[in-house]
C-alpha cells in the first residue's frame, strides 16, 4: 500500500453515505465522523481490507480494533453472552447505546470479525456509534465496520474532516465529511469478560455514569499502568511534535498554553478549552487545541506547550488521560 490514492472528499448526504458505502463494501477505506471523533473505516469481515487500515496508520498489528455496527442486536451477535456478562451488556446498551461507550466482550465462534481486526485475541470491542451520519452508513454497509481514529499512529485524533485531510490524505480512498464531531474525546473502553467491569480507557461516557447504572467498575487510579487486556494502551499517543508539561500554574513567553478556565497570563500563544470551566466543551475543543498550538507554538518558535489542570472528574478523566499520553515520551512503537 506505498501507492498514492486518490482521495475523494463526501459529502454527509444521501448520494455521499452511498458512495462511501460502497467504496467500503469493496474493500476500501473511508474516514467518517462520529459524536467521538473520525473513524478509519474498513469492513471488519475482511483480512486484506482491515490490512489496510493497518498500513494507512501505521499500527501495530498487535493493537486491535473496534468494530462499529447500527444497532445492539447485530453487535451482540457478534459475541458469545451470557450470565452477569450478558446482563450487564444489556443494561449498559439499552442505556448508552448508541453513544461513545465500546465494549469489549467474549469473541462468538461464529463471529464474522477478521482475526486481524481482532488482533488474534478472544475478545472483541464493539460499538454503535450515535453520529447520524455513521449510524445512517453503517445500516447502509449492513456489515460491521471497524474504525480506529483517522489520523498516523501515535498523532493527535481527528475531531474533523480537515484533520483527517492533513494526516492521511493520498493514503485512503474517501472521507465522509460530517463536519465537527461533538464529544471530542473517544469512546469508553469497558471491559465485560472479568468477574468486575474493567474501564480500559475513560472516554465520552464518564466512570461516573457507569458506576451509576451498573456499579462497582474497576479502574487505574490515574491511568499510568498498562494493562495487559488492552493492547491500546500504550504510553506515548496523541502526541503533538512540541513536548507537553501539564498541570502548570505558571507560563514562560517561550510557551504555548493550553487553558482551562482563567488563563494564565504570559504565554507565547493561548487556546482555552473553556473559559467557564465546562468540561464538554473542554473535550469537544481538546484535539484541535492541541493542533492549534503545536502548529501555532511552532510556527513561532515557542519550546512547549503547557497544560493547566483539568479536573480528575467526569470528562475530565478521559481528557487528563489524553493529556497525560500526550506528554509521554515517544518511542517508535509505543503508538495506537
Ligand atoms: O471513539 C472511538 O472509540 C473511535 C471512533 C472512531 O469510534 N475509535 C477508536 O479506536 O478510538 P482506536 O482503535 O483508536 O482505539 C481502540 C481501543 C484501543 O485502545 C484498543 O487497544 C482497544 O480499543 N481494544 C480493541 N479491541 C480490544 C480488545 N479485544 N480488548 C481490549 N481492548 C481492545
Ligand atoms: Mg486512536
Amino acid at each position: 500500500m506505498t501507492d498514492q490514492l486518490k482521495t475523494e472528499l463526501l459529502s454527509a448526504d444521501t448520494a455521499g453515505i452511498r458512495r462511501a458505502a460502497e467504496l467500503l463494501r469493496e474493500g476500501r477505506l473511508v474516514a467518517f465522523g462520529t459524536e467521538t471523533v473520525y473513524g478509519l473505516g474498513a469492513i471488519a469481515t475482511s483480512d486484506r481490507a482491515v490490512a489496510r487500515v493497518f498500513a494507512a496508520k501505521g499500527r501495530p498489528r498487535f493493537n486491535p480494533l473496534i468494530s462499529h455496527l447500527p444497532d445492539a442486536e447485530s453487535a451482540f451477535a457478534q459475541a458469545s453472552l451470557s450470565g452477569r456478562t450478558e446482563e450487564l451488556a444489556h443494561i449498559l446498551a439499552a442505556k448508552f447505546w448508541p453513544g461513545p461507550l465500546t465494549l469489549v466482550l467474549p469473541r462468538s465462534p461464529t463471529s464474522t470479525i477478521s482475526d486481524l481486526a481482532a488482533a488474534g485475541l478472544e475478545t472483541l470491542a464493539l460499538r454503535v456509534p450515535r453520529g447520524k451520519t455513521a449510524m445512517a452508513l453503517l445500516r447502509e454497509v449492513g456489515l460491521p465496520v471497524a474504525a480506529p481514529s483517522a489520523n498516523v499512529s501515535g498523532t493527535v485524533s481527528p475531531s474533523d474532516a480537515q484533520h483527517v485531510l492533513r494526516s492521511l490524505d493520498g493514503k485512503i480512498d474517501a472521507i465522509l465529511d460530517s463536519g465537527p464531531c461533538s464529544v471530542g474525546v473517544e469512546s469508553t473502553v469497558l471491559d465485560l469478560t472479568r468477574e468486575t467491569p474493567v474501564l480500559l480507557r475513560p472516554g465520552g461516557i464518564t466512570l461516573e455514569a457507569l458506576t451509576e447504572v451498573i456499579g462497582k467498575v474497576h479502574h487505574p487510579d490515574d491511568f499510568t499502568e498498562v494493562l495487559p487486556a488492552s493492547p491500546g494502551r500504550l504510553a506515548s499517543h496523541y502526541a503533538p511534535s512540541l513536548p507537553v508539561r501539564l498541570d502548570v500554574t505558571s507560563v514562560e513567553p517561550d510557551e504555548a498554553l493550553l487553558a482551562f478556565g482563567k488563563p494564565l497570563l504570559g504565554a507565547g500563544a493561548t487556546w482555552n478549552l473553556s473559559e467557564t470551566e465546562d468540561l464538554e466543551q473542554a473535550a469537544a475543543r481538546l484535539f484541535a487545541g492541541l493542533r492549534f498550538l503545536d502548529t501555532e507554538g511552532t510556527r513561532r518558535g515557542l519550546k512547549r506547550i503547557a497544560v493547566q489542570p483539568v479536573p480528575r472528574h467526569d470528562l475530565g478523566l478521559a481528557i487528563r488521560d489524553r493529556l497525560r499520553r500526550a506528554a509521554e515520551p515517544r518511542g517508535p512503537d509505543m503508538a495506537s
